[in-house]
C-alpha cells in the first residue's frame, strides 16, 4: 500500500481548495464565524481542517493504518479509548454473558460492564510486595480462571499498565483461543509499539482479537484520538461498527482523524529512527539518574518479576520514598518549582511518559529538576500512607455492576460491609478501587481517606471529600 498517502488530510486540503461553500454544519465556516480571541488561542488552521464531511476519506485511512501495523482491520474512533473500549466490550459480551477482566482496568471498562450488564469475573493482577505495585496476571492465572469458569466468553487484559510492565499476550491470547474464545487488550500506552522492534510486543502482533489504543497518549494524536485493532477472525469487524454506531457521535472530528492519518505515515517513514532515538535519550537519562542518590528508578531486571514478561522503556518511573516524600508531594514540588508535568504520583513513585517528541533539552530539565529534588527534598508534608498490599484491597463482588449502579442509593458515613454504587477511582491512572457491586471493606476506605489527604486525586466519587460514599440502600 502506499503509506506516503494520507486520505484524510488530503479530503481536507481538497475541500479547501475547491470552490464549496457549505450551508451544513459546522456552523463556524471553516473559521470565519470565530474572533480574534479564539483564533489566538486555538489557531484558525484548525477551525479550517474542521471538514465534516473529509470523514468519507476514514476508510481508507483506516485501511493504511491497519496494512501498516499488520492488523486485519483498523477502526478509528473520536471520544478516546474509553469509546473504544465500550464498542470492544459491547461486540464481545453482553446481557447475562461472563467475561473475564483484568480488576488492574481503567474504569471505562467498568462503564462498559453496567453497559452490557455482563457478569465479570475477576483477573487479579500480581502485587509486588518489593515495589507496592500492581502487575499483570501470568498465563496461568488465566488459564485457572478459564479452568473454573466454564462460562467465560471473552478476556479482556490491560497491559502495559500505567508503570509499563506488560503481560504475556501472546500466551494469553493462546490460552483464549484454545476456548475458542476472543481477546481483547487495552493497549492505551502503545500505539507506536508496532513501529519499533525494541518497544513492548505489539497485542495485534502477538494473537489478540481486539487491541484499544490512545494515539494522544504517547503519540501524534490530538486528544480523544484513539484506534481500535481487530486480528484473527474471533470478532465480526460489521458487529464492531454496529457497537460503535450505537454509541458514539454522529459528528466526528475530522482533526482527530487526520492527526490520526498523519501520524500513521510518519510512522511508517520514520518512527523506527524517531524510536530508536527516543530509547537512547532514555537510556541515557535512566544512566543519569541511577547515579543520584535517593532516587530509584524502574528498568529492564523488572522482566521476570512476578509475570512481567514485557517492559515499556519509555516510561520512566522513579522511586522518591527514600528521599522520605511521597510521589505525589514530588509531582507537586516538579510542578510548582520546575514547571515540569509528571503522568502519574502515587505513595511512592513519580511516573513520566517519555515521548519520540521529547527532545534532549526536555530530558535534561527534567534529569536537572529531579536532580535538584534529591539534593533539597521539601520536608516531607505528611508522613506516607501506609499502601497495604493488593489482596487486602481485594473487595468482592456481591452484585452485578449494572444492578449495584442502577439500585436504590444512600450516602453513608461507614460504608465498611455496605454495597457500593459508584466507582472510586484514584486518579491517573483510573483504575478502580472501588466499583459498584463489590463490598467495602476496613482496608480500602482507610487507604482511600488516607490517600486523599496524601494528595491522591480521586475524580469520580459521589463525594470527593470522602467524608461519605454511596452505596445500594438495603
Ligand atoms: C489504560 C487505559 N485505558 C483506557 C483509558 C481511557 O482512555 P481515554 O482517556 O482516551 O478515553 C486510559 C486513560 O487514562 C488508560 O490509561
Amino acid at each position: 500500500m502506499d503509506h506516503e498517502t494520507t486520505p484524510v488530510l488530503d479530503a481536507i486540503e481538497q475541500f479547501r481548495r475547491e470552490d464549496q461553500y457549505t450551508f451544513a454544519l459546522p456552523g463556524h465556516r471553516l473559521g470565519r464565524g470565530i474572533d480574534e480571541r479564539t483564533a489566538a488561542v486555538l489557531s484558525r488552521g484548525a477551525f479550517e481542517a474542521d471538514v465534516i464531511n473529509a470523514k468519507t476519506a476514514v476508510p481508507q485511512a483506516e485501511e493504511l493504518f491497519a496494512d501498516a501495523v499488520g492488523a486485519r482491520q483498523a477502526v478509528f474512533t473520536t471520544c478516546g479509548s474509553s469509546i473504544s473500549i465500550h464498542t470492544a466490550m459491547l461486540t464481545v459480551t453482553g446481557p447475562g454473558r461472563t467475561i473475564l477482566v483484568d480488576r488492574n482496568v481503567h474504569k471505562s471498562v467498568v462503564a462498559s460492564l453496567i453497559l452490557a450488564g455482563a457478569h465479570p469475573v475477576w483477573l487479579r493482577p500480581r502485587w509486588d510486595h518489593e515495589n507496592q505495585i500492581a502487575h499483570p496476571a501470568a498465563a496461568a492465572d488465566v488459564a485457572e480462571a478459564l479452568r473454573h469458569h466454564p462460562e467465560i466468553s471473552a478476556a479482556l487484559m490491560i497491559t502495559p499498565t500505567e508503570y509499563g510492565t506488560g503481560a504475556d499476550v501472546r500466551a494469553i491470547a493462546e490460552l483464549c483461543h484454545g476456548h475458542g474464545i476472543p481477546l481483547l487488550v487495552d493497549e492505551a500506552w502503545g500505539g507506536h509499539f508496532p513501529f519499533h522492534p525494541d518497544m513492548p510486543t505489539a497485542a495485534v502482533r502477538a494473537g489478540a482479537d481486539i487491541v484499544v489504543q490512545s494515539l494522544h497518549k504517547a503519540d501524534g494524536g490530538f486528544c480523544q484520538s484513539s484506534v481500535m485493532l481487530v486480528g484473527g477472525d474471533l470478532v465480526d469487524p460489521v458487529d464492531l461498527r454496529l457497537r460503535l454506531d450505537l454509541i458514539t457521535t454522529t459528528s466526528p472530528s475530522p482533526l482527530m482523524f487526520g492527526a490520526i492519518d498523519g501520524f500513521r505515515r510518519r510512522m511508517v517513514r520514520e518512527g523506527r529512527q524517531l524510536l530508536t532515538e527516543a530509547l537512547e535519550r532514555a537510556g541515557r537519562l535512566r544512566e543519569r539518574l541511577d547515579r543520584v542518590k535517593g532516587l530509584e528508578v524502574m528498568d529492564s531486571s523488572i522482566i521476570g518479576h512476578d509475570a512481567v514478561a514485557e517492559w515499556d522503556p519509555l516510561k520512566l518511573s522513579v522511586d522518591v520514598s527514600a528521599l522520605g516524600i511521597t510521589g505525589y508531594q514530588a509531582r507537586e514540588w516538579l510542578e510548582s518549582e520546575c514547571g515540569l508535568i509528571t503522568q502519574l504520583g502515587d505513595s511512592r513513585r513519580i511516573v513520566c511518559s517519555l515521548t519520540y517528541a521529547d527532545d534532549d533539552a526536555a530530558l535534561d530539565r527534567l534529569a536537572t529538576a529531579l536532580e535538584r529534588l534529591a539534593g533539597d527534598p521539601p520536608a516531607p508534608e505528611s508522613p506516607p500512607p501506609a499502601v497495604p498490599p493488593l489482596e487486602e484491597l481485594n473487595l468482592d463482588q456481591v452484585l452485578n455492576p449494572r444492578d449495584a449502579y442502577f439500585a436504590q442509593t444512600e450516602q453513608v458515613a461507614d460504608p465498611v460491609g455496605r454495597i457500593a454504587a459508584e466507582m472510586i477511582s484514584p486518579y491517573p491512572p483510573g483504575v478502580p478501587a472501588v466499583l459498584p457491586g463489590e463490598r467495602f471493606n476496613e482496608a480500602v476506605v482507610t487507604y482511600l481517606r488516607a490517600g486523599k489527604a496524601a494528595g491522591m486525586t480521586i475524580p469520580d466519587a459521589a463525594d470527593p471529600e470522602l467524608k461519605t460514599f454511596r452505596v445500594v440502600r438495603e
